[in-house]
């Protein structure tokens, strides 16, 4: 890994793992070049730089590369550079595009100055290359643990006529395809500024033979898989909710027509952060691709007083020539080992069982004590009590806000459950929704103006609790000293924090008008403020982030939760979908997994207890069921089913996922996830409905070594790695609807 810049040309030729990123200074612009696989470094002369596009004949210099293109000049391309009639930045391609001075597309960022105007150009001015990755401050952000694991450039551009700065920082990895960019924005002017746009990063591809690949969705239907023609004009992917949302995922790839899972050009953009985000895509009149990201600009803006700075989130380049499964693999390892954090982030995850779906709010000491009895003789390892212990909460109409036990389910207190708990050899975890709070309870008729409102205007509730606000600093630390209170008072392993509804009303009874467009930015800096101190000060419990199932799914939450609750939807069909979506970018050891009842209590679906576990086996294993309903041949199953994943896991938890049939082209699903060392795969496939007279079906498999022997676990044959995956495997005959099977391969 390694940053170059040649000081004739002014070219910056970025090398990480397998990628070059490369522009160029042009009199202060930065001009786009390139963005790929590999490239040696290559010092060029001035004249290899212009590539002309002409009316009349299309290259001026003949034999030399071209590495920017320019036009012949045209009144509708105005021309900023004297003496350089042929470049426009309405042409050009550029690196941190801006707003007002002839660039017609979409810009990177947008500010409003103390006079009203709007125009801003940031030239160039100075750059530093500094080893590592530094921390983004009160924000998420990917890490090194060494300074040879990365190198960051820090470039400044600045307007002299105002004083904005933009601090534009690249990081590449040593051994990651990812580029992390993020912008830190900095008043040095006299004058107060306006940001009314604060992208962390734009990019302009030469051209728009792309599909546009995005994870939409809605409550527990999370991360779909959209892959869209990219056409002429602008594709917003964006929440405005609040949070990430599960409408669509801060993520999106751009990929080639012919790119699928093992191959072709993929670019991907994550962002990490979880609120507002928006990422657009715009085609324009010479078939060039503009991407910018950022936190959305719709209802945003910050006051940036005269010496203030303002620090983007950071989002994730990750370029892959493998299709998508080699990106989806680079953003594993880096969100896996180098974005979450923590002792668990490197420990297998415990199997657990979870109340919810078994009692809902109905539940008291003695039921919770059975299941876990039942649970330990299982293999279960962990008890998580969910919504309902707290407050006089015994529906979700009340409480929220009011964090100490409810007597009259569990009269002995907590303390006295998690021992019960932990003496059935089970560890013992809890819920709560720290972010919220109910109108019907006690903090809400102290503190009726602690929550996300407009003064004197309705409060819009949903689910009948309101939001707390976060950008206030007291509700910050009543929040911390409450759960902390809570967390240190009994042995607790395992937090589940939960966020149940969209903003509304997102004003802030503590700010002036002028910051009010600053209300959800504010909120989220307040949570990770919140989370850092929270996970600081644990840090023995294993937090699970959750937002009805995948509200929350995002990067920015995993820096200080390791693990997400995929989906409210835990029915084992519909999960296939929504685990493979999540899978494009997120890794496995992220994805909360659980065998539920039948029928399925969110679509009435009956599975097989085999297929709903194989599915869960895929992530993070559990079960949200009565436990102690099982007959005592599901028992045995269920017995069986906890050993299998206590064999496998490490390797599911942390190994490569290789995906092989897609549950979005048909009746089938498989992935399979291989060792780092390539000795051991654990291959799943599902399929969901029976055919009639159906055709021999083979699976090539992936990742595997193809110079070694493979067996079966419980069989005695070995099969060459070339043949499983070149010739394939031969599907064993299933049974019936929503089947599945799995197995265990071993190098020899
Ligand atoms: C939404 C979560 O996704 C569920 O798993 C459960 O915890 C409920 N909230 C409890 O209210």
């Amino acid at each position: 890994m390694v940053i170059h810049f040649d000081e004739t040309t002014k070219i910056f030729h970025l090398q990480g793992g397998q990628v070059s990123y490369l522009f160029q200074i042009v009199e202060g612009f930065l001009v786009h070049i390139y963005w790929g696989k590999q490239l040696r470094h290559q010092a060029f002369s001035l004249e290899d730089i212009e590539a002309w596009a002409y009316n009349q004949q299309q290259v001026q210099n003949p034999n030399r590369l071209g590495l920017i293109q320019v036009r012949e000049r045209s009144s509708f391309h105005p021309q900023p550079i004297p003496g350089k009639k042929s470049y426009s930045l309405d042409t050009l391609a550029q690196e941190f595009p801006q707003y007002g001075t002839s660039d017609y597309r979409q810009p990177a960022y947008q500010v409003q100055l103390d006079d009203g105007t709007r125009i801003t150009e940031l030239r160039y001015e100075s750059h530093r290359i500094v080893p590592g990755k530094p921390a983004l401050a009160g924000l998420p952000a990917v890490y090194t643990e060494s300074d040879n694991e990365a190198e960051t450039l820090i470039l400044t551009l600045a307007d002299d006529y105002s004083g904005l700065k933009a601090h534009l920082s690249y990081t590449v990895f040593a051994h990651s395809n990812a580029i992390a960019r993020s912008v830190c924005y900095e008043n040095t002017g006299a004058k107060t500024l306006l940001l009314e746009k604060a992208g962390s990063a734009a990019i302009d591809f030469a051209d728009s033979d792309f599909e546009l690949i995005s994870l939409w969705g809605a409550h527990e239907r999370e991360r779909h898989l959209q892959r869209q023609k990219l056409v002429r004009g602008s594709v917003r992917l964006e929440s405005r909710r609040g949070s990430s949302s599960h409408q669509m995922n801060p993520f999106a790839a751009l990929v080639r027509p012919t790119t699928d899972e093992q191959q072709g050009d993929v670019y991907g953009f994550s962002f990490v952060y979880s609120g507002n985000f928006c990422i657009e895509t715009e085609v324009e009149q010479f078939n060039m691709t503009r991407v910018t990201v950022g936190i959305n600009n719709f209802d945003f803006s910050w006051v940036l007083e005269s010496a203030a700075s303002f620090q983007t989130p950071e989002v994730i380049l990750v370029y892959s020539a493998e299709g998508l499964g080699g990106m989806s693999r680079t953003y594993h390892e880096l969100y896996r080992t180098r974005l979450c954090r923590g002792r668990f982030r490197d420990e297998v995850r415990p199997i657990l069982v979870n109340n919810w779906e078994a009692t809902y709010f109905d539940f008291n000491a003695e039921k919770i004590a059975a299941i876990s009895q039942a649970g330990s003789e299982l293999g279960i390892e962990l008890f998580v009590l969910d919504d309902g212990w707290f407050g006089h909460r015994d529906d979700d109409t009340s409480s929220l806000g009011d964090w100490f036990v409810n007597k009259n389910k569990l009269p002995n207190g907590l303390k006295d459950l998690a021992d019960g708990v932990n003496q059935m050899g089970m560890q013992f975890g809890l819920w709560f929704e720290p972010e919220m709070v109910s109108v019907d309870s006690e903090l809400y008729r102290r503190h009726p103006d602690w929550c996300l409102h407009v003064p004197d205007r309705r409060r819009t509730e949903s689910r009948s609790q309101l939001v707390l606000d976060l950008s206030r600093q007291e509700v910050i630390d009543y929040l911390d000293e409450t759960l902390s209170a809570v967390l240190s008072s009994a042995p607790i392993a395992y937090v589940k924090w939960d966020m149940n509804r969209n903003f509304s009303e997102a004003g802030s009874a503590r700010l002036e008008p002028r910051h009010q467009k600053e209300v959800a930015h504010r909120y989220m800096l307040g949570l990770y403020q919140l989370l850092e101190r929270i996970v600081t000060k644990f840090p023995a419990i294993l937090f699970e982030s959750c937002s009805g199932g995948g509200g929350r799914f995002d990067p920015g939450m995993l820096f200080y939760m390791p693990q997400t609750w995929t989906s409210d939807n835990s029915d084992a069909v519909e999960r296939l979908k929504i685990q493979y979506g999540t899978s494009l970018v997120y890794p496995v050891s992220t994805m909360g997994a659980h065998v539920s009842a039948v029928p399925n209590h969110q679509v009435k679906r009956i599975t097989s207890l085999d297929m709903r576990a194989d599915v869960a086996m895929s992530g993070n294993f559990g079960y949200e069921l009565d436990l102690t309903k099982f007959t005592a041949e599901e028992r045995a199953l269920v017995q069986r089913q906890t050993a299998n994943y206590k064999g496998i896991r490490k390797l599911v938890q942390q190994g490569d996922l290789y995906r092989l049939l897609s549950p979005f082209d048909g009746n089938y699903t498989s992935w399979m996830v291989v060792a780092k060392d390539k000795r051991e795969a654990v291959v799943f496939y599902f399929r969901t409905l029976s055919e009639p007279n159906p055709a021999l079906r083979r699976v090539k498999l992936q990742g595997l070594d193809p110079n070694l022997d493979y067996r079966f676990e419980g069989n005695d044959s070995a099969y060459g790695g070339d043949w499983l995956m070149d010739f394939g495997w031969a599907v064993p005959l299933l049974q019936g609807d929503f089947t599945s099977s799995w197995f265990k391969l071993t190098a020899q």
